[in-house]
């Protein structure tokens, strides 16, 4: 009994760490990082979850040092010795490297500027030496393994960094990710609103989902849904008004309210009414048009209706407890109109 057990234990970690192999794609990292050019002038960029042999993170920062004008460069890599094109992990001591630019001029980055040192550890970004290196960056920039995600967040707001990562979607609705949304001190960042994403995957990643495909020299991709960018940088177009054309007057049964809650439902963030001045439940895809000076996320604590309701959100309704006339609705978040 007691084996069956850590071995299933064992199989769902070995399926985490595997979900944790994702390579972003370089294309998908110039998208995004356009939107924050002038935020990097003058800083320290950390890349905490990347081998500088196969990470499009380090390649972005290191041929771009010069335009953005960066102070430093410093990448750390979880156990990787290997120098295939994916990680093995299978040496408990990982690298790091640290770079300061194109010292002799020559227009290319050569080995005697780049700095590779070996970490003492394992190159977790938990580990005292990562918190060193982290304490000396300005701003993160990374895809970190999803199944830390909530780790990662935590100890980058610790630190009070600045950061543009990766993550899943479903981490919104984490409650301790969906604190810091609430009070902005993270948002979406604005290049992925919607679809999926090809990551690379190692070699020995099993390729029986939808969505796989290789390339002509063998590397392995897989397309992945509800990916986001999640970041404290500030970019022009989260300030833009999301245009309404909807009116709550006069089509009040387009949008009733809830049985727990003080709010109306409202299934689409396009037709959020542009008169309604209390509590709206939208979905969560509405935060990829969230501007913080036309609405705010309220507690859903504060417009509850039934004290009684088990648990306890910070601004989310969930499904099971959004009922309407006792059917379930879909996971919301409460928000309302700043101006009106
Ligand atoms: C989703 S992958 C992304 C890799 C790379 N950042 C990229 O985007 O191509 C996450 C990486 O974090 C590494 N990793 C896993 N646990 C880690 C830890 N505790 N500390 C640092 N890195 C870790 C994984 O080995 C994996 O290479």
């Amino acid at each position: 009994m007691a084996d069956s057990k850590s071995k299933n234990k064992n199989l769902h970690q070995a399926k985490a760490s595997k979900k944790d192999e994702f390579y972003t794609q370089l294309t998908d990292i110039e998208k995004e990082l356009k939107h924050y050019r002038h935020h990097f002038a003058g800083k320290v960029v950390y890349c905490n979850c990347d081998d500088p042999r196969v990470s499009n993170f380090f390649h972005y920062f290191f041929y771009n040092f010069e335009k953005l004008g960066l102070k430093k460069l410093i990448t750390t890599c979880y156990k990787n010795q290997n120098p295939d094109l994916f990680s093995n992990h299978d040496s408990e001591k990982a690298i790091y490297l640290e770079y300061e630019g194109d010292k002799n001029a020559n227009g290319v980055p050569d080995p005697a500027e780049i700095g590779i040192k070996h970490l003492k550890g394992d190159g977790d970004f938990r580990s005292q030496e990562c918190i060193e290196l982290l304490k000396q960056a300005d701003i993160v920039v990374t895809n970190p393994p999803f199944s830390l995600f909530r780790e990662y967040v935590a100890q980058l707001i610790e630190y009070d960094k600045k950061f543009v990562i990766i993550g899943n979607q479903n981490a919104i609705t984490y409650k301790e990710i969906f604190k810091l949304i609430k009070e902005n001190k993270i948002w979406l960042g604005p290049s992925i609103h919607s679809g999926d994403r090809e990551f690379g995957v190692p070699k020995d990643y099993p390729l029986n989902a939808a969505g796989c495909r290789v390339d002509e020299n063998g590397n392995k991709f897989i397309r992945v849904k509800g990916v986001r960018w999640f970041t404290n940088l500030d970019y022009k177009e989260r300030h833009e008004e999301l245009i309404l054309t909807k009116t709550y007057k006069g089509n009040e049964k387009d949008y009733p309210k809830y049985d727990n809650y003080n709010a109306i439902n409202v299934d689409k963030t396009k037709d959020i009414p542009m008169d309604y001045d209390g509590a709206m439940g939208v979905p969560i895809t509405f935060l990829d048009k969230y501007n913080p000076e036309q609405f705010e996320i309220i507690s859903s604590n504060d417009i509850r209706r039934n004290e009684k309701v088990p648990f306890k959100e910070h601004g989310l309704i969930k499904d099971k407890d959004g009922t309407i006339n006792g059917k379930a609705t879909y996971a919301r978040i409460v928000i309302k109109h700043k101006k009106i």
